[in-house]
């Protein structure tokens, strides 16, 4: 995803009409700014789009659970769950986690124990990390409230851009711009029939043209409910993405080893490196490396030879 440019729109999106000169305004044209060049679209082919899109959501939207709320911290909670995690999966740990740690304050206390044990079966266990220690600064620095600026939000760990724009539309209703990948599959359909390699960079203007900047949480949607559909329906559209990567395989990968090491250590208290390659069957080498780096990067700590989660 190009960064800089998606935080290019949204600065230019935030930026309060107050702090704006009236006479610049006046002066800007989409030729003469880059985050306007590429195409423009008429108003009637924004309209068309539009009404394609909602008619389709008025039909098959998706009822999920995390739709239903306006609290930005099961907004947070669910948005840094989705992120390289499917729906289906998400379903079924975001309201036992929501229940475990019904606010800010209270993941902030939890042990990383507990935290790892809720987050188990989503993988990718950095995120959980994460929470928790967005959790702890939002308790210390913002009175327990999560801020509702993008350029805020970009500074706690484990929320990017597109993340953070998606808080900032979902929990707070703010007309921001980004795409994700049911989002990017929409416009690459829409509008780029004859094209491969195509660029988040040219996506990113056609999000801010067609924009319900009214409503932008159901265009959002909207939006990633007809890319779900456009993806049981034909070859998958970001296959022509510049940015299309296949997910690498789960099994015999480290990801699927750490998933594991982490498992054991959250069911018992110590575990030495020798019984955790024996328990889980796995050569020493390879649970040796994989708890160096979970070490490393704060997952678990040691006494001695044993291993325990922080
Ligand atoms: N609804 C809100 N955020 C979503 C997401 N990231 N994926 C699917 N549906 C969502």
């Amino acid at each position: 995803m190009a960064d800089y440019l998606l935080c290019d729109y949204n600065k230019k999106l935030m930026k309060s009409k107050s702090t704006r000169d009236p006479r610049k305004d006046k002066k800007k044209d989409c030729t003469s700014e880059p985050v306007c060049s590429g195409k423009r679209l008429t108003q009637a082919a924004v309209r068309k789009f539009r009404e394609m899109i909602y008619r389709h959501y008025r039909r098959h939207g998706r009822s999920l659970p995390w739709r239903m709320t306006h609290n930005p911290y099961y907004i947070l909670v669910s948005e840094i769950m989705l992120q390289q995690t499917q729906v289906q999966r998400v379903m079924g740990k975001y309201e036992p986690f929501i229940r475990a740690f019904p606010d800010f304050s209270s993941l902030a206390r939890a042990s990383l124990r507990t935290v790892l044990r809720e987050w188990q079966g989503l993988g990718y266990n950095r995120r959980a990390i994460a929470l928790k220690q967005i959790a702890q600064r939002v308790m210390k620095e913002f009175q327990g409230k999560l801020p509702s600026s993008v350029e805020v939000l970009i500074t706690f760990p484990g929320i990017g851009e597109a993340t953070a724009a998606s808080i900032a539309a979902f929990a707070f209703h703010t007309p921001t711009v980004f795409i994700e990948t049911n989002i990017r599959r929409v416009f690459i359909h829409g509008f780029f029939h004859d094209r491969t390699n195509i660029r988040d960079a040219e996506i990113l203007p056609l999000v801010e043209q067609t924009l319900d900047t009214s409503h932008p949480r159901e265009w959002y949607y909207a939006l990633m409910d007809y890319g779900v559909m456009l993806k049981q329906k034909q070859v998958n559209p970001n296959r022509r993405s510049a940015h299309y990567q296949k997910q690498s395989p789960f099994h015999g990968s480290n990801r699927q080893v750490r998933g594991m090491i982490l498992k054991a250590l959250t069911a018992e208290s110590y575990l030495s490196e020798q019984e955790i390659a024996q328990r889980l069957q796995i050569p020493f080498e390879k649970i040796k490396n994989n708890l160096d780096q979970l070490e490393k990067e704060g997952f678990i700590e040691r006494k001695g030879n044993r291993m325990r989660v922080v």
